[in-house]
């Protein structure tokens, strides 16, 4: 169906079960273990075999020679493939770089072969036979040094990369008051919780991937591209995966090679990538280095805002951490600039807010550092300078854009009068204390989503749709659309996910998951309650399902009465025209942070934490509020811990493992407080909701280090912040 905004009052608008604060329907399943994930799926594919691979020890040349002779006759061994009998592979639309090296090498770590055996042990001990000659090049691996190069070309148009409003240079050079500031974020890891894993079964010339992943349609599409295969040969089922962050977007190594390898063995082959090849072997965030300038009058009000930022990649991809900057606030004369150094790196890709997170790393602490020059509060700063309407494009309205209310709402309930004026001079003890703010911004797009719904004879609905639930709440939210939609409880709903034998759904991406495939459900249910009314002979606009019964006028009936003569099924999807060249979709929050810092060692811990959060109607509170203290967290590690240190002679990054590579744990995070405003926006969907899976991370770095000058008055501008910085 067409969605049509504003939207009107619909179903969901009763709220007996959309808007409620709901546990997992998955929950029992996770907890006792019986959710499979996909290294997990042993019923599904019997007889499989096992796959390990082996990785690059270098980062850019050729191999030279390689010897799988001892490997390929080591105990158990079934086969080894290499680039040399994997046959012609293609590369993905969404990651690009190649899944086998050979003979070129392009990234350390890039697979150079699969062993597969009859055991993980067997596979794993001859992995490490395969003999590898490499011829090493001279690669590119220091960011710095390669943005004194000219830039990647892209190879299309690609609009994120500039934008020019007005006359930026001559209106900076007139600002009464300027800022001009560096800041740099590092390499970052997704570091999910489940490794990338798949299950790869061929049946004749039909695919059968358990994979992990979390967009089932754009995986069809790569491994289709990938394989040189039609993509309705392949099946890719993902019922369950445990943590993507970007990271499980679309098809990697391990669905690639375990393909390969299955084909070739006429065996089921199963692959998990091992901790330590993830980080070099799959795709990261990539560092930036980014130039701010703001101008503005004496008033306080932005006239001049320009953002440069130089990220590295071996495609042309950018990290886009101007996007932020080209909504966020007010101002006449505005120029963004993205470029892309060649790197010899693993490939740089989406990883949480992507954009948004570094690019509010830097922004919002020039916020602070420009309101501290104008003698105005950070919080009045921001407030002053807020638009309705997108600044590049002031004929676009935001569907509903409450920055102001979050901040307003947030000073109060945090005690933001209480924030020492001047930085360095609150102590307690031996910790100085320090307050921070910052504005968050991320997009919220809608994209077309289908669901297929089906009311059996017991009254039970099942929902069908491919799109998947990383750990994010999705099975609820469906549940709960389609509990509302026919006026059943939630224990008369199953939801069936992540297989693409389903209808194609959004996937869990670029925080559009939640809106569009609660919409794909809604649309599916518009078409069965039709369906339903059609089989009772209920007619009337008035007509409402609600207890289990369909109601019309002074007629009520059993919702089963009409599936008496068999059951009902529904398919549909929903579409959104241009919608998105009519109105600006974003959610917006204000984050708080208190810290303290040790004053002799530095040391800084987080104290208390505030997100005050608009994003349209929430569907389902508890799940929304455990997406946002986890972007918080995961916030927390970008500001303070989280670093790929790469090794610039050699090429890669070094702490390749959870004890190397720092993240948040329960000791490092306070108190975490989420208000979500009590906020409708009805021109993003029929659910009037918004995204917020990735709004919880976005900003809250950046109130951190804001925070930390408060405390300390030493402005840092260098992600991490760690202690040494401050010494
Ligand atoms: Mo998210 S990084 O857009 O999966």
């Amino acid at each position: 169906m067409k969605f049509d905004t504003p939207a009107i009052r619909n179903p969901i608008d009763r709220l007996k079960v959309v808007g409620k604060a709901t546990t997992r329907i998955d929950g029992p399943l996770k907890t006792s273990g019986a959710a499979p994930y996909a290294y997990e799926q042993h019923d599904a594919a019997p007889g499989a075999t096992y796959g390990y691979i082996v990785g690059a020890a270098i980062a850019k040349g050729r191999i030279a020679s390689i010897d799988v002779a001892p490997a390929r006759s080591a105990p158990g061994v079934l086969g080894v493939i290499t680039a040399q009998n994997a046959g012609t592979l293609g590369v993905g639309a969404f990651y690009v770089a190649k899944a086998l090296a050979g003979p070129e090498v392009d990234h350390y770590h890039q697979a150079v072969a699969i062993v597969v055996a009859e055991t993980f042990e067997q596979a794993r001990a001859a992995a490490q036979l395969v003999r590898v000659r490499y011829a090493p090049a001279k690669g590119a691996f220091d960011l710095a040094a390669a943005s004194r190069l000219a830039p990647v070309k892209p190879s299309k148009p690609n609009p994120a990369l500039a934008s020019s409003i007005g006359d930026f240079d001559a209106a900076f050079a007139k600002a009464a008051v300027t800022l001009d500031a560096a800041y740099t974020t590092p390499d970052h890891s997704h570091a999910m919780m489940e490794p990338h894993a798949t299950i790869a079964a061929w049946d004749g010339d039909k695919l059968t991937l358990w994979s992990a992943i979390q967009i089932v349609g754009w995986g069809l599409r790569d491994i289709a591209k990938i394989l040189g295969v039609p993509k309705e040969n392949v099946r890719i089922v993902a019922p369950y995966i445990g943590g993507g962050f970007g990271g499980k977007g679309s098809i990697l190594s391990d669905a690639v090679l375990a393909a390969v390898a299955a084909k070739q063995l006429g065996r089921p082959v199963k692959v998990t990538l091992q901790r330590s090849l993830m980080f070099n072997n799959t795709t990261h965030r990539a560092a930036t280095m980014q130039r701010i300038r703001i101008g503005a009058g004496k008033d306080g009000r932005i006239t001049a805002i320009g953002h440069e930022s130089w990220s590295g990649n071996l495609g042309e991809r950018p990290e886009t951490a101007t996007a932020p900057t080209r909504l966020l606030y007010a101002g006449a004369h505005r120029m963004t600039r993205l470029k892309v150094a060649h790197l010899d790196l693993p490939e740089a890709s989406a990883m949480r807010a992507p954009g948004e997170t570094p690019g509010m790393m830097a922004l919002e602490i020039a916020m602070d550092e420009m309101a501290e020059k104008l003698q105005l509060d950070p919080v009045a700063f921001r407030i002053l300078n807020d638009t309705q309407v997108d600044p590049e494009a002031p004929h676009k309205p935001y569907s509903r854009r409450q920055l102001v209310e979050c901040l307003r709402t947030g000073a109060e309930r945090f005690g933001w009068e209480q924030r020492p004026a001047r930085p360095g001079t609150r102590r307690d003890g031996r910790w100085l204390i320090g307050i921070g703010v910052a504005s968050a911004i991320r997009g919220a797009p809608v994209i077309k989503s289908a669901a297929r719904v089906t009311l059996d004879r017991k009254g039970v609905v099942t929902v069908e749709t491919d799109m998947t639930d990383i750990g994010t709440g999705s099975y609820t939210i469906l549940a709960q659309t389609a509990a509302e939609m026919l006026g059943v409880g939630l224990d008369q709903v199953v939801v069936r996910l992540g297989d693409s034998r389903f209808p194609e759904g959004a996937g869990s991406g670029g925080q559009f998951g939640a809106a569009s495939s609660t919409a794909g459900v809604y649309a599916a249910c518009v078409k069965l309650r039709a369906m339903v009314a059609e089989r009772l002979r209920l007619v009337g606009a008035d007509i409402e399902f609600a207890d289990g019964r369909v109601r019309t006028g002074g007629n009520s009936r059993p919702l089963t009465d009409a599936v008496a003569a068999g059951e009902l099924s529904a398919e549909d999807a929903m579409e959104y025209g241009d919608l998105a060249q009519r109105y600006a979709q974003q959610t917006f929050a204000a984050h708080f942070v208190e810290v303290g810092v040790d004053a002799a060692t530095g040391e800084i811990r987080l104290r208390r934490m505030l997100a005050v959060c608009a994003a349209g109607r929430i569907i389902n509170p508890m799940a929304a509020r455990s997406q946002i203290i986890g972007g918080m967290t995961m916030g927390a590690g970008a500001a303070l811990m989280e670093e790929l240190v790469v090794d610039k002679r050699r090429g890669f990054f070094v702490n390749h493992d959870l004890a190397g590579y720092e993240v948040p744990v329960h000791a490092d995070i306070p108190h975490q407080e989420v208000i979500f405003l009590d906020e409708v926006d009805p021109t993003v969907g029929p659910l009037k909701a918004k995204g917020v899976g990735e709004l919880g991370i976005s900003g809250v770095p950046a109130a951190i280090a804001n925070a930390v000058y408060n405390a300390t008055g030493i402005r840092v501008r260098d992600y991490p912040v760690t202690l040494d910085k401050l010494l």
